[in-house]
């Protein structure tokens, strides 16, 4: 019985490493490769957060026994809570934007959890706003712990500990860019810190919708144009995380939301990789930065989740004529 898992918990992460072949430039000198973080059991790269929020929580006794988990959640980091909440016995509430997709609430709801939406175009210190919503919460309800996911350091922890020796072992070291979105930031501060620890000369590059103030806060220290809306879902932020270390990143690119929503579908038709625009928009900012590059090399991009949370967005043309994508 020695390849059979004790839980659904055992089996996170060793997420497969494949190749890109068909939607890049032609005659391009560098090799591709991607993370397929929608091999975990939950579909996403924040089963790795869910268990390690709730093992440092408990750990240090701020969640007890029966206790609640309130989070502000894109829908990814919930899934990962629930799933763990569920064998462990906790009751999950999370507060989403109403930007998020209808397939990321239903499965959270089907989890046992419960589903809060708020208003995606307010301020984050908004009352309304998800986080104020989540924070306020998790101080009501009685036996009760934040999740935190943007500032809890057991994030970037966890894929120091994890995602990044990974990425090590797998590759034999041998890659020369690092490529990822921040959402939180938790992937590309702890990937990051790992790989750099490891090899000083592997760039990490961090892509960034448009629309997002973390590319401004980057090279210029403070936003110059103020956040706006833009459609991919898990990255991007109009505040700065504490779990976004820019000091381990290298360089950022700007990504178009048609540009993210194209390559979705392209990965889809040309590699058969069904994953979520947040993938697409990582392997466009890499395709970008390559062009810069003057030796032949190897790039390794981050894909987040599966393309299954976004049937009613990405993979629909109505959807997608109505949101001119
Ligand atoms: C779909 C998706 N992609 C990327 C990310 C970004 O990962 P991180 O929060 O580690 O920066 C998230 C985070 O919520 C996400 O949900």
């Amino acid at each position: 019985m020695k390849k059979i898992a004790n839980s659904v918990l055992d089996l996170i992460g060793q997420t497969p490493i494949v190749k890109i072949n068909h939607v890049l430039p032609t005659n391009s000198p560098h090799q591709f490769f991607a993370k397929l973080e929608y091999f975990n059991p939950g579909g996403s790269v924040k089963d790795r957060l869910g268990i390690a929020i709730i093992e440092e929580a408990e750990k240090t006794g701020r969640l007890k026994p029966g206790g609640t988990i309130v989070e502000a959640t894109s829908g990814n980091t919930g899934l990962g809570l629930a799933q763990a909440a569920l064998l462990k016995g906790y009751k999950c509430i999370f507060v989403m934007p109403d930007k998020i997709s209808e397939e990321k609430r239903a499965i959270l709801r089907t989890y046992g959890a419960e589903v809060i939406i708020t208003p995606t175009n307010v301020e984050p210190e908004d009352p309304q706003s998800y986080l104020s919503v989540s924070k306020r919460l998790s101080q009501e309800i009685p036996n009760a712990i934040l999740g935190n996911q943007y500032h809890n350091p057991a994030n970037p922890l966890i894929h120091y500990k994890t995602t990044g020796p990974e990425i090590w072992d797998q590759t034999n070291g041998d890659i020369d860019v690092f490529v990822a979105g921040a959402g939180t930031g938790g992937t590309i501060s702890g990937v990051g810190k790992y790989l750099k620890e490891k090899n000083p000369n592997i760039k990490i590059l961090c892509s960034d919708p448009v629309g997002s103030i973390l590319f401004d806060l980057f090279y210029h220290g403070k936003p110059l144009t103020p956040a706006k809306g833009y459609k991919v879902e898990g990255v991007g932020e109009d505040m700065l995380p504490d779990n976004v270390h820019l000091k381990t990143i290298d360089d950022f690119v700007q990504v178009t939301d048609k540009e993210s929503f194209k390559m979705t579908r392209d990965l889809l038709s040309k590699e058969a990789i069904c994953v979520g625009p947040s993938s697409a928009m990582a392997l466009v900012g890499a395709i970008k930065y390559s062009k810069n590059l003057t030796k032949p090399s190897k790039i390794l991009v981050m894909f987040p989740d599966s393309g299954r949370a976004y049937l009613s967005k990405a993979f629909n043309q109505q959807w997608l004529n109505e949101n001119e994508l």
